[in-house]
């Protein structure tokens, strides 16, 4: 394991993903750790990240400064250069000009951590800072026209570097992350898929033993790779609950159905409760109390099935047992590292983690533990274990799909009838956009529904109908997009579709914002 201390920087995770793509695991802890639960870890190799901070602020992110005496090779990044300066006696010192974006550096001393790279380097900058007076023991190895970018001390294995070799722009970072990790870390290459699938479905069997695990399935990605990997260890002791929830595209229902159960074997209780959430929503333009309702409707269905499947594995005598004679059972989710991460970084928990989801409904003295299969895991890696598991491409490749449907792509009221004229016109969306050999090139493509009518024409006959709104957007992770220019002849054919097979449209528009300041969803 490489260890990588969390100063708060916004690259941090991707230095933990740029690892892992080495096969090496790495595991991402906040810079605060106390010193034995770094050591637990085993790590073979220390990186310290960057932070926002200055070392000399009051607030400035602390480290144990013990972790640059444990022995293991250090990489500092940025932030990291200057804690690890600072802490073994040398001099940092506010610049007055701040260096940001590209810059070149050059090589004036190679040692293991340039190997193989040339003597310039096209590195991405982001300091305020900088080191002046180096620590004893150390050497500059690079430098920038104006100052000091990189210091090693190859004796103690302790590297540091001014500019961020996880960011794309820094051309050569990855070679250098990689010879930090493999050459100098001496990392062995061994954290794939089949080895993530053999101990987690390992893991899973020990913790569940003989009992019973329950899941929902949204028809996405994390929830089905996790399903899966339960069910390689318990077998049809996992059941798994799939709810409609009237907002669902179109065919999905069935769809998802099929996929899990024909195709990956699950055992699954598809529930239809779209008249109950459809019920519910009626009247309501409010986007946040849409979002609500939807919620707060989930978990009403989901807790009754659950406890209505749990209760009758009770009857059977068929419930584990917790030391107190509790019965317990077990409710698996999708949990990815980034919320792993997020709750416990530096900046202070995020506010939208996943509450642990408390199922009502069930006898007092039982009690639901959690499993989360995908903890350790990034969303490419998930794929990746996913493709391991033989699970088909419609399922891993699925762009994503928010968890209140298309309640989120209907601006103004949403109707069974609404629903219909979204689902018909986004079934055409995401027909054409695979037709074209978009779909997996986009992060997500859709149609929205909007409350605004207009007038057309259609053969002889007037027409006033909804106009729709096609989206389409490139994306890292759903933080930020860019819009993206579909080229011309597709959106003349779903234009053209959807105005002459969709009823209740005659309009389609353009969606040409990106993120920020637009969000991805209209609602
Ligand atoms: P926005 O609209 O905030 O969306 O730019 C960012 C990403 O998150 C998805 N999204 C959701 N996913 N539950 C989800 O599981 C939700 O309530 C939800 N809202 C938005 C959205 O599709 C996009 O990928």
């Amino acid at each position: 394991t490489v260890v990588i201390l969390d100063f708060g920087a916004q690259y941090t995770q991707l230095i933990a993903r740029r690892i892992r793509e080495f096969n090496v695991f790495s595991v991402v802890l906040p810079c605060t750790a106390p010193l034995d639960a770094i050591t637990a870890l085993n790590p073979i190799g220390i990186v310290l990240s960057g932070g926002p901070s200055s070392v000399y602020d009051a607030d400035a992110p602390k480290a144990d400064a013990a972790v640059l005496d444990l022995g293991l090779p250090v990489l500092g990044i940025c932030y990291g250069m200057q804690f690890m300066a600072h802490h073994l006696g040398g001099k940092v010192v506010p610049s007055d000009k701040r260096e940001y974006g590209d810059a070149v550096v050059e090589v004036v001393q190679t040692n293991k951590l340039f190997a193989g790279l040339p003597v310039e380097l096209q590195v991405w900058m982001s300091h305020g800072d900088s080191v002046v007076d180096l620590p004893t023991g150390f050497n500059i190895a690079a430098k920038t026209h104006n100052a000091l970018a990189s210091i090693a001390n190859e004796a103690t294995r302790m590297y540091a570097v001014q500019w961020h070799p996880e960011v794309a722009h820094s051309k050569q970072g990855t070679a250098l992350l990689k010879n930090f990790v493999l050459n100098i870390c001496g990392a062995q290459a061994n954290w794939t898929p089949a080895h993530f699938i053999e101990t987690t479905v390992d893991a899973i069997r020990k913790q569940v033993g003989t009992g019973h695990a329950i899941c929902a399935l949204s028809g996405g990605v994390d929830s089905a790779v996790a399903a899966v990997l339960v069910a390689k260890a318990i077998g049809d002791r996992l059941t798994c609950i799939f709810v409609n929830n009237g907002v669902l595209r179109k065919n999905e229902f069935a769809q998802v159905q099929a996929n899990m159960r024909e195709k990956l074997g699950l055992k699954v209780v598809a529930v239809d409760a779209s008249k109950r959430f459809l019920q519910q929503l009626g009247g309501i333009t409010d986007p946040e109390t849409k979002r609500k309702i939807i919620g707060r409707e989930f978990i009403t269905v989901f807790d009754d099935e659950a406890a209505r499947i749990l209760k009758e594995q009770e009857k059977h005598g068929e419930l584990q047992q917790d030391a107190k004679g509790n019965e317990i059972a077990w409710l698996v989710q999708g949990t990815l590292y980034p919320d792993v991460i997020e709750s416990s970084s530096v900046k202070g928990p995020s506010q939208t983690i996943k509450s642990h989801h408390n199922v009502g409904g069930l006898p007092e003295n039982m009690k639901l533990k959690l499993i989360e299969p995908l903890r350790d895991l990034f969303k490419d890696e998930v794929r990746r274990v996913g493709r391991d598991l033989g699970m088909p491409d419609d399922v891993l490749d699925r762009q994503p799909f928010p968890g209140p449907g298309l309640a989120v792509r209907i601006v103004g009221e949403i109707t069974p009838e609404r629903v219909e004229i979204l689902q018909n016109a986004d079934d055409i969306v995401v027909f054409e956009i695979k037709k074209a050999g978009l779909y997996k090139k986009i992060w997500q493509s859709f149609a929205v529904l909007l409350p605004v009518k207009s007038v057309g024409v259609m053969g002889d006959q007037r027409t006033y109908a909804y106009t729709c709104a096609i989206r389409a957007v490139h994306s890292e992770d759903g933080m930020t997009a860019d819009w993206v220019p579909l080229p011309y002849e597709v959106l003349k054919t779903i234009s053209s579709r959807i105005v002459n097979e969709v009823r209740g449209i005659n309009r389609v528009v353009y969606d040409i914002t990106s993120k920020p300041p637009g969000t991805i969803e209209w609602e």
